[in-house]
């Protein structure tokens, strides 16, 4: 076996699984030139974005102009539709910065609502809007301007539009792409009389730039690392051939939500194992997202479940129990890893009882080992290909130093992955050993909160500079 798992894995592994470790060790490593490989494929990627013959990376333009000044002010309505949780804010935005007053309240969203269809989606987020209004007497007579953040694909004609361009993160609702989610929504709004007006539809990466701009100046980057992964940054209108026909000032800066989810789509640089493969053939939009398959939060759980039922199949881990809920898709999530990674007990008793609880298995001494180390191996792959995507966009603006701002559960609630991720930027970007870290990773201010009613904000001043 090679030497790093040789001295990973311990004398009592048996020596056929041992090599089967092995195996899997060299499928998902990712190293440094493969690394240098992959963010080089991934700047030409953003560029030809920018242009009209679109290539994987959408690289959507938001009609979010500039960063704020802190002078903005205002009360806001967001929307937050995310993976679970359907968060409604009241921003109120004073003139000066950090003065940010938030009420707020979270609504579960139901399962099946993924996989629903149009109206059932729009109602129900129509109906969290009306609760909260309700809630904290904002239901008034003047129509509230309402931030909408809806972190997927769009195509914006204008910043108040998002014509979905595809589901991503395993959601389906029926009736939505190809449209325009604001009439939907609006539709949803007017049956209940409430009073809210759409005045701009914001992706989370973008929000999330704002909202960390709006505190620190240099901030240059927004991430998501959670669910899915992603990334928006400003580009000067000059810089982009493919709205070079609406005659902006070429040193305007706009925010591109990149939706580099999708980067290498068409299957020319990242090495794709067979788990990675079925992942993909058994999620709703196959061939969609590749990147985002390998590394998201929505995808790592399954890709250990995946590994670990392989080595069942062959006869090499959990034998003579009952893995009924292992063949489950989705048994095992991105708490499951980082609950693996973070037993610090001798006797890895986390590990055991997570086994126990959500997989109904009881493991041996040395299964709870092996999986130990397959969660560092998908873990770190994630955390590597993660930063291909941050060194991409800051070597495609020729960033020297910036701050990049991360959110996402994965980010977040999983302690290894900064590191790792940092490291694997030094290697790309070839910092030298002991220096300070040029690019640095931080965690994001509040994107769909603050962010979203930061960029209402913008968009409203700049209607009314046009208009006067
Ligand atoms: C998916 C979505 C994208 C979002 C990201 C993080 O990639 O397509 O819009 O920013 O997930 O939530």
């Amino acid at each position: 076996p090679p030497k790093a798992l040789g001295e990973k894995i311990l004398a009592d592994v048996p020596g056929e699984l041992l090599t089967e470790l092995g195996r899997l060790q060299e499928m998902f490593i990712v190293d440094k030139d493969k690394l240098k490989l992959i963010t080089q494929r991934f700047v030409s990627e953003l560029e030809k974005g920018l242009t009209d013959d679109a290539g994987d990376i959408p690289m959507n333009v938001t009609w979010s102009f500039g960063y704020p000044t802190g002078h903005e002010t205002g009360s806001y309505i967001t929307i937050d539709m995310g993976g679970t949780n359907v968060r409604v804010c009241n921003v109120v935005l004073t003139d000066g910065k950090g003065e940010v007053d938030i009420v707020q309240e979270k609504f579960v969203m139901p399962e099946g609502l993924k996989k629903s269809n149009a109206e059932t989606l729009w109602d129900f987020l129509a109906d969290c809007t009306a609760e909260f209004l309700g809630k904290h007497s904002l239901d008034t007579k003047e129509a509230l301007p309402l931030a909408f953040t809806f972190s997927f694909p769009v195509t914006q004609p204008h910043i108040r539009s998002g014509i979905l361009q595809r589901w991503t993160k395993d959601f389906d609702v029926d009736g939505v792409e190809g449209e325009d989610v604001v009439p939907q929504l609006e539709k949803a709004f007017k049956k209940r009389n409430l009073p809210v007006e759409i005045v701009a539809v914001v992706n989370d990466t973008t929000g999330t730039l704002i909202a960390s701009a709006y505190k620190d100046p240099e901030m240059r980057i927004g991430s998501i690392f959670g669910t899915g992964v992603n990334a928006a940054y400003m580009e000067v209108c000059g810089a982009i051939p493919k709205i070079k026909d609406h005659g902006l000032p070429p040193d305007l800066e706009v925010a591109i939500n990149t939706e580099y989810g999708a980067f290498d789509n068409s299957r020319k640089v990242l090495s794709r194992t067979p788990f990675d493969r079925s992942i993909d053939e058994n999620s709703s939009r196959p061939g969609q997202q590749l990147y985002e398959k390998m590394v998201a939060g929505l995808y790592i759980g399954e890709l250990l479940r995946l590994v670990l039922l392989d080595l069942h199949e062959r006869n090499h881990m959990f034998k003579e129990q009952d893995v009924s809920l292992l063949r489950q898709k989705n048994s095992i999530n991105s708490l499951f890893l980082s609950t693996v990674e973070e037993d610090k007990s001798d006797a890895l008793h986390d590990i055991s009882f997570m086994f126990n609880k959500a997989l109904n298995i009881e493991p041996v001494d040395y299964e709870l080992k092996v999986t130990r180390f397959l969660t560092e191996l998908i873990a770190t792959r994630s955390a590597r290909l993660y930063s291909c995507g941050i060194a991409a966009v800051s070597k495609k603006k020729g960033l020297e130093t910036c701050h990049v701002g991360v959110d996402g559960s994965v980010f977040n609630k999983y302690a290894h992955f900064r590191n790792r991720a940092a490291q694997a930027l030094k290697e790309i970007l070839d910092w030298p050993e002991g220096s300070p870290d040029p690019i640095s990773i931080y965690s994001a201010e509040d994107g769909s909160g603050v962010g979203a009613a930061l960029i209402a904000a913008l968009a409203l001043q700049r209607t009314e500079k046009e208009a006067s």
